[in-house]
C-alpha cells in the first residue's frame, strides 16, 4: 500500500484526524485514517480530495449505525441527571432523544463512488453486498472488532482485514453491540486469540504507550500497530487545545470506560463529569451524544476539562508533543 512502517494512525472522529495530520502519518511511513464520523459526506469527500492529492495511501473510517430504541424512561431520567452540568453553561438539555444514521447511506455512496485505498468499519457490520461492492471497487475493507465472536462475524461477512481493538483503547469502544458490556481482554490478548483462529491480517489496536508495546503486538500475531492517544498531541492533529492540556495534566491519573457521553462504551481520563454521572449512564447511542453535545462544545470552549470527553488509551501519559512523523519513527523503532 505505500506505506513502509507497521503502523497505522487510528481514525479520530471529533477533530484530531484533519487531512494534514494524515499527509504528514502517511510522508513518515505510516497508514494514515481520515475519520469519517459526526461530519457530512460533503465534508469527508473535501478532505479524501486533499489527502488523495497527496499521492499517499490512506484509509477512510465511517460509523456503522445501529437501530437500537432508547428506553424514553430512562432516558428522561438521564437529562434531569444531567440538568446542573448543562445549566453551568445556561443550556436546557432536549428531552427528545435525537437519532440519526450519520450520513450512512451518501458516505457509502461516496466511498463507492471515487473508491479509497481502504475502508474500515466501526461499531458493527455493514451488509455483506456493501462489502463486496466496496471490494469490487478495488476497496481493502477492515472491519473493527473487540471479541472473538465479532472477529469470526466479519471474517465470514468477506472483509479483506480485522482491526482488532483491544479493552485497553482510547476512545470509543468499537464493539458491535452498544449494550453490550465493555470488554476487559487487553490488546495483545485479543489479538492472539483472533490470530489463532484467523488467518486474516490484524491490525492490533489499543493501550501503545511506546515502541516496546508496538513490537508486542506484532509479536502477538498482528501485521500492524493503530495508535490513537500517543498521536493526540503532535503538532498537526486537530485535538483541541483543552484536551492536549489535560493529556499532559498530572492532575489526570487514570482512565475509565464510561457512557455518561456518548451512550456507549469509550474510553477516557477519568474527570469529574464521569464521576456525578456513571451511575447513572445508560445505553442510548447515539441519543446522548446528542444530549450532550452542546455541553461537551460549551465546555471545550472555555477549557473546561471536567466536563469534557478526554478520549484517552492506557497509554496516555506517553503522549507526546512534536511533529507526528517524529512519533511515527520512535514508535516503529526508528529512533528516540
Ligand atoms: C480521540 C479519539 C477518537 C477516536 N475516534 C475513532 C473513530 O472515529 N473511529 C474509530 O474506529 N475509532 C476511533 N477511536 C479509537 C481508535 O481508532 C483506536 O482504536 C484507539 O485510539 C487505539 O487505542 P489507543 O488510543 O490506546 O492508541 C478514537 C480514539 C480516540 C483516542
Amino acid at each position: 500500500m505505500g506505506e513502509q512502517l507497521p503502523i497505522v494512525a487510528a481514525p479520530m472522529a471529533g477533530g484530531p484526524s484533519t487531512p494534514g495530520f494524515a499527509i504528514a502519518v502517511a510522508e513518515a511511513g505510516g497508514l494514515p485514517f481520515l475519520a469519517g464520523g459526526y461530519k457530512t459526506a460533503e465534508a469527508l469527500a473535501a478532505e479524501i480530495a486533499e489527502v488523495r492529492s497527496s499521492g499517499r495511501s490512506f484509509g477512510v473510517n465511517l460509523f456503522v449505525p445501529g437501530d437500537t430504541p432508547v428506553d424514553a424512561a430512562a432516558f428522561s431520567a438521564y437529562v434531569e441527571d444531567l440538568g446542573e452540568d448543562a445549566a453551568a453553561y445556561g443550556i436546557l438539555l432536549d428531552p427528545e432523544p435525537v437519532s440519526d444514521d450519520d450520513g450512512w447511506s451518501s458516505k457509502l455512496e461516496l466511498l463507492l463512488a471515487a473508491p479509497v485505498p481502504v475502508v474500515s468499519f466501526t461499531f458493527g457490520l455493514p451488509a455483506v453486498s456493501d462489502i463486496t461492492a466496496l471490494r469490487r471497487a478495488g476497496t481493502t475493507v477492515w472491519s473493527s472488532v473487540t471479541t472473538v465472536a465479532e472477529a469470526a462475524l466479519a471474517e465470514r461477512a468477506g472483509v479483506d482485514g480485522l482491526v482488532v481493538q483491544g479493552s485497553d483503547a482510547g476512545g470509543h469502544s468499537a464493539a458491535f453491540d452498544p449494550a453490550g458490556r465493555a470488554g476487559s481482554v487487553d490488546t495483545a490478548a485479543l489479538v492472539r486469540s483472533i490470530r489463532a483462529g484467523s488467518a486474516l491480517p490484524i491490525v492490533a489496536a489499543g493501550g501503545v504507550d511506546g515502541p516496546d508495546a508496538v513490537r508486542r503486538l506484532l509479536d502477538a500475531g498482528a501485521e500492524r500497530v493503530a495508535v490513537g492517544t500517543l498521536l493526540l498531541r503532535t503538532d498537526e492533529a486537530g485535538t483541541s487545545a483543552p484536551h492536549r492540556a489535560a493529556l499532559a495534566d498530572t492532575a489526570f491519573t487514570e482512565t475509565a470506560i464510561t457512557r455518561v457521553f456518548t451512550g456507549r462504551p469509550a474510553r477516557a481520563l477519568r474527570n469529574g463529569f464521569i464521576d456525578r454521572h456513571e451511575p447513572h449512564a445508560i445505553d442510548a447511542y447515539p441519543a446522548v451524544h446528542h444530549l450532550t453535545r452542546g455541553m461537551r462544545q460549551a465546555a471545550a470552549t472555555a477549557g473546561d476539562t471536567d466536563r469534557l470527553h478526554l478520549w484517552a488509551g492506557t497509554g496516555w501519559r506517553r503522549a507526546r508533543s512534536g511533529p507526528v512523523g517524529d512519533v511515527i519513527s520512535w514508535l516503529a523503532g526508528l529512533g528516540e
